[in-house]
């Protein structure tokens, strides 16, 4: 990583982003996407920084929200409002309602239960709803379980068995208008064969569609899902995109007309983004050598959570011969580490490191646990 600035002047724990990278991200996806029926919302839950939300609106993506405060933000910041949808297992009435009044693209409707409560206060708005149902399409993803979602009987989406059930009734509601059919089979998925098995669930259920209801749906959204190279964040800073895009241009079978929407998050944001964070300590126990940083798991929650691995570096001494180390924060919990057993080089107290591949699911799953202060922002191009 390039890093324009003295590491002795940084306020620590800071969030760095690199814009510069962040936008040649976004041109490789449109590059991939022109001349194809092919729309990527991002998912806004992976960083919602305006200055990273206002370059991915100029670069012509929708965004994908989680809350009605997603979609609030998003259409402030500058995202059109058809190119807005909004997803989620439990929207509660208002927030439906609120969408309903925004008027956004599309609503993604998670049960049953759901289809008719939206249908109900459609009605009672006097507006016909655009809707997608979420299904369960029962593939593995191979990844961490925490973020796998597409197996069935999961709080997630309607079950394939039930699909056909709340099709038919998304299709005699009169106040909803189906739109399309949503997926998501799990996060940090490395290899193709996930989605080349989710392209074929999706060609069999569009058929079906087709053969037993006498519709074509306007868009199927295969949801997100792509991952990044957490180890080699610098000879890797891009997802294979082409490999992504290509597999769906490939694997589905569409209809004259039909669109595949996308809501990728952790590819777009992932590798601009670095949690930058100052040795307080380093001390020696009998076997180990902690390194005690001022960044802790309240900052950067990954790798307490999901034992992620995030690549460090050592700004302050990059090139020194390495010792061991398990690398630490400051916040009373035992599972605030960043990673153990860790080569860096020599480190020292006062030492500015780089926790790396920090720009997803890092600031937005922040919080202010032990009364530890926000992060500042530093942005570099
Ligand atoms: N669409 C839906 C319906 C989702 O649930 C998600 C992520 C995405 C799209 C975006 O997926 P992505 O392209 O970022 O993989 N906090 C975890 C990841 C949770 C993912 C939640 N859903 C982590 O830090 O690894």
């Amino acid at each position: 990583m390039k890093f324009p600035f003295n590491p002795s002047e940084i306020v620590t724990p800071s969030y760095l982003y690199d814009l510069g990278l962040l936008q040649k991200t976004l041109i490789r996806i449109q590059n991939c996407i022109a001349g194809r029926p092919f729309k990527v919302h991002y998912a806004i839950k992976a960083n919602n920084d305006r200055r990273l939300l206002d370059m991915i609106a100029m670069h012509g993506l929708g965004a994908d929200c989680v809350s009605i405060g997603e979609v609030k933000y998003a259409i402030e910041t500058g995202f059109e409002k058809n190119n807005v949808v909004f997803a989620g297992v439990a929207k509660t009435d208002d927030e439906v309602m609120q969408a309903l009044r925004y008027g956004i693209e599309c609503i993604h409707v998670e049960s049953m239960e759901e289809l008719v409560n939206v249908d109900a206060i459609a009605q009672k708005m006097g507006k016909r709803a655009r809707i997608a149902l979420r299904v369960n399409p029962d593939i593995d993803a191979h990844t961490h379980h925490y973020i796998t979602t597409g197996l069935s009987e999961n709080k997630f989406g309607i079950d394939l068995r039930m699909a056909d059930e709340a099709i038919k009734l998304a299709i005699s509601l009169k106040n909803v208008e189906l739109k399309g059919l949503h997926f998501h089979i799990g996060s940090q998925i490395l290899t193709n064969e996930p989605f080349v098995l989710l392209c074929k669930r999706i060609n069999a259920m569009l058929d079906h569609v087709r053969e037993k209801h006498g519709i074509t749906l306007k868009y199927v959204n295969v949801g997100g899902g792509l991952g990044i190279d957490y180890e080699n964040p610098d000879s890797h800073q891009f997802s294979d995109f082409e490999g992504y895009f290509d597999t769906f241009a490939r694997e589905l079978k569409l209809e004259a007309g039909q669109e595949v929407h996308f809501e990728l998050g952790r590819s777009i944001v992932a590798q601009c983004g670095s949690l930058l964070t100052r040795v307080i300590y380093v001390k020696k126990g009998v076997e180990k050598k902690f390194v005690i940083v001022d960044g802790g798991m309240n900052n950067l929650i990954r790798p307490a959570l999901y034992q992620a691995y995030h690549h460090i570096q050592n700004l302050s001494n990059p090139n020194g011969k390495t010792e061991r180390y398990d690398i630490v924060g400051p916040i009373c919990e035992s599972s605030d580490v960043f990673a153990e057993g860790r080569e860096l080089p020599v480190t020292h107290r006062g030492d500015l490191l780089a926790i790396r591949s920090a720009g997803a699911y890092g600031q937005t799953m922040a919080s202010r646990y032990n009364m530890r202060p926000e992060a500042e922002i530093y942005y570099i191009r």
